[in-house]
Formats: C-alpha cells, structure tokens, sequence
C-alpha cells in the first residue's frame, strides 16, 4: 500500500526518553506557569527566567536519546513506499536523531535561535541569554525560537496541505488541548483519511479517531510499524 500517511506527534513519544510532558501529573505546566515562560508577554516582563526555563529543557534535550517509538517511525519513513510525513509539536529533536527526515516542527525547536527585531535565525547556544546580539543586525531581542502561546504556529499552509491529502493521519502522544493541533484529526477526516490514535488513555478528541491504540508509545508504535510494513 503506497497511502500517504500523516502523523502529529506530541510530548507523550519523548516522555519515555526522559522528557517531561507538559499536562501529565508533575508536568512542566505544574511546575511553571504557561503566563510566565510560554507568552511573548511573559518574556517581555523576565527574559531570564524564560532562557532559564528553555536553557534547562535544551541541555535537558541535549542528553536525551532517542526511543523504540521515535526510531519506529523514522524505520515507517525510510521503508513504507508512500509518503510520510512527520509534524511534530516538541521542541526537542529526538525524531532527528532517530533518523526521521524532514520533519516539520510546528511548535518551532530548542535548537534555534531568533530575533524578534529582524527575523534572522540561528543555531542557539546552549544557554541562551537575554544579552545575546543577533548576527545579522545586531540587536539584542534575541529569543528561543520555540512558538508560544498567542502565537501562529510554523508551516501551517503546508501543514493543511499535508492533512488534505492524507490517506492515514496518525496522532501520537499528544492530549490534543492545544489548537490548532487538536482539530489536525478533524481536518485529515474531513478530507477522507482515516484516523488513528496513540496515547496512554483517550485524549481530549479521541472520539474524533476512527481507531485508538493505548499503552507507552515505545511499545505500541513499533508493533504498528510492523504491521504496516508487513
Ligand atoms: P501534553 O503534556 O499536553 O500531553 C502529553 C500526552 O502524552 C498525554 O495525553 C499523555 O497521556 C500522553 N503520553 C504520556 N506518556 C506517553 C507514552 N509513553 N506513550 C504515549 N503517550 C504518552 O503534551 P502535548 O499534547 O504535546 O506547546 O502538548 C501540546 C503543546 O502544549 C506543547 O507543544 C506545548 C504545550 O503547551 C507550547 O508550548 C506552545
């Protein structure tokens, strides 16, 4: 089958590489408040706690590796003869180092850099401080390149474009709280593929789903991949 599969990932595939979700009991958002280091105006009111906060998840990031989940899905790339298409909301880059090419980080990633003045953007020291210049005009509003709440995400035009011609659209580890995430299931459906889900329980859409798969992605995505593989 040559099907053009589509899948989103979320939090939940890096969970067992040792980084934290965001919703899950004891996750980032339980220890930080969104309003503060995930808003343009929350860095506007302390660039320092939010490099902080993002300095300690890049060189978190840094050390994690890759899982049997991540590396399931770049093994679907290389040998599935459709197209496959990864979107990812994480801002790590474990997909990568699992070997998935071309993956389209919507949420933007860790390893960026940006300026806010002029666009420009770069490879992010390790730690990021609100004092960086940019290289190219040399101002210091230099951020994470990560996108943050109030904010569009990367890649949407091509994003609906991927979804509208789907055939299978996977959604993996995410709680499906975030827009516009959440309605990528509805979107692929409306546009005739069918839809699939994996989680450790029922997301937020999981009715949306044709099929849902629970149990820790590390598990259930390389019996999939299997299957699918044949
Ligand atoms: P969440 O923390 O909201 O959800 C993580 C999901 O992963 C939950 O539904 C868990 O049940 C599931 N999960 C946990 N461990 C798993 C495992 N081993 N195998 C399979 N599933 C597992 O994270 P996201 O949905 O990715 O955005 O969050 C979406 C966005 O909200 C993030 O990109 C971030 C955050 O605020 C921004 O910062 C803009």
């Amino acid at each position: 089958m040559s099907d053009k599969i589509v899948i989103l990932t979320g939090a939940g595939i890096s969970a067992e590489s040792g980084l934290g979700t965001f919703r899950d009991e004891g996750g980032l958002w339980a220890q930080h408040r969104i309003e503060d280091v995930a808003t343009p105006e929350g860095f506007a009111r302390d660039p320092i706690l939010v490099h902080e906060f993002y300095n300690a998840r890049r060189a978190q990031a840094a050390k994690a590796q890759p899982n049997a989940g991540h590396q399931a899905l770049a093994q679907l790339a290389a040998q599935h003869p459709g197209e496959v298409v990864v979107i990812t909301q994480n801002v790590d880059d474990l997909h990568e180092k699992a070997g998935s090419q071309g993956v389209i980080h919507m949420h933007g990633t860790l390893s960026g850099a940006l300026c806010s003045a002029c666009g420009h953007r770069w490879q992010a020291a390790l730690a990021m401080q609100p004092q960086d210049s940019c290289p190219h005009c040399a101002g210091t509003t230099t951020r994470p390149d990560v996108v943050w709440f109030g904010e569009i995400p990367y890649a949407m035009q091509t994003i609906e474009t991927h979804l509208a011609e789907a055939d299978l659209f996977v959604s993996i580890g995410t709680s499906a709280q975030v827009y516009p995430a959440a309605n990528f299931v509805q979107a692929a459906a409306a546009a005739g593929a069918r839809t699939l889900e994996f989680n450790l329980e029922p997301s937020a859409m999981a009715t949306r789903f044709d099929d849902c798969r629970y149990g820790p992605a590390s598990k259930t995505l390389p019996r999939w991949v299997a299957e699918i593989l044949g």
